[in-house]
């Protein structure tokens, strides 16, 4: 069954159409990648989701998810979707944070707009999900600048999964990590999707990734989706010559390589 099925989906802003009648589809519990160089359109496919398109823009066609479409919405709507059923993890994860609130805090935030527990409970919750990402429970009082950045990025992927979403947006979510980083958080986010069964908009740049993680894929070029497939349909037979080149084009897989030998991925 599909989480999202995206019908004709164009972004307009005042002078030009930045996202071109694209149509796709989510299946349940996959990992979909959504590939292409810098400015084909892709974040603001994903923003367009959550209705998070600057006010300047326009999104127009149709989201549809769980019987209803995204684009017709009010905002008061969309919250409620947003964060619960529908969630985001960002490159600038640094940016989601609040300087001056604990990591508890922001849990809060989350909790009190979407779940009706006791203090006690949202507590236990949230130190559950923080050892639930490989983090010990102390950092629940803790403040975001005490934190590295993949401690952040993990913390992000707690709460963006802590409501059990079916469907997680991870845009760039490794692109400020070193790779050895990198590839612990997305082994960590491939395991926590075996076990909440959410799907998964992953975009990136990084082919490597797509290889590792990806069920199907979708390139995208000046504002279009050009080739949606499988993956092997698309890393291996290329039918779009653009396709190929992104391919051809990507990091060698030498460091993924190294990696498996050090015992960092399997
Ligand atoms: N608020 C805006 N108003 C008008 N155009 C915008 C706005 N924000 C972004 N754009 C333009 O929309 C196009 C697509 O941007 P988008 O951010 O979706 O690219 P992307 O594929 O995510 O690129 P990257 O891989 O670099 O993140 C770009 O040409 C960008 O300059
Ligand atoms: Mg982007």
């Amino acid at each position: 069954m599909n989480v999202i099925t995206v019908n004709h989906l164009s972004v307009t802003g005042k002078q030009n159409r930045i996202v071109n009648d694209i149509s796709f589809k989510i299946q349940e519990g996959e990992w979909f990648a959504l590939v292409g160089q810098s400015g084909s359109g892709k974040s603001m496919t994903a923003s367009a989701i959550g209705q998070l398109l600057s006010p300047n823009l326009q999104a127009t066609g149709e989201i549809k998810y769980a019987g209803s479409n995204l684009l017709a919405l009010t905002p008061s709507e969309m919250r409620k979707i947003r964060g619960k059923h529908l969630s985001y993890i960002f490159q600038d994860y640094q940016g989601s944070f609040t300087p001056f609130l604990t990591i508890g805090r922001h849990f809060e935030e989350y909790q009190q707009r979407h779940l009706d527990l006791s203090k006690t409970a949202r507590k236990q919750q949230a130190k559950q999900a923080l050892v639930s990402v490989g983090l010990s429970e102390d950092i629940y009082t803790r403040y975001p600048v005490q934190l590295s950045g993949g401690q952040l990025q993990r913390v992000s992927i707690a709460i963006a999964l802590l409501l059990k979403p079916d469907l997680l947006i991870a845009d760039e979510p490794t692109a400020a990590l070193d790779s050895v980083t990198s590839f612990k958080v997305l082994e960590l986010l491939s395991q926590l999707q075996a076990e909440t069964g959410c799907a998964i908009l992953f975009i990136t740049h990084d082919l490597r990734h797509v290889r590792k993680y990806a069920d199907r894929i979708a390139v995208m070029k000046d504002g279009v989706i050009i080739e949606t497939g499988n993956k092997d349909q698309i890393l291996n037979h290329p039918k779009n010559p653009y396709t190929e080149l992104l391919i051809n084009s990507s990091p060698s897989l030498r460091t993924m390589l190294s990696l498996s030998i050090e015992g960092v991925i399997r």
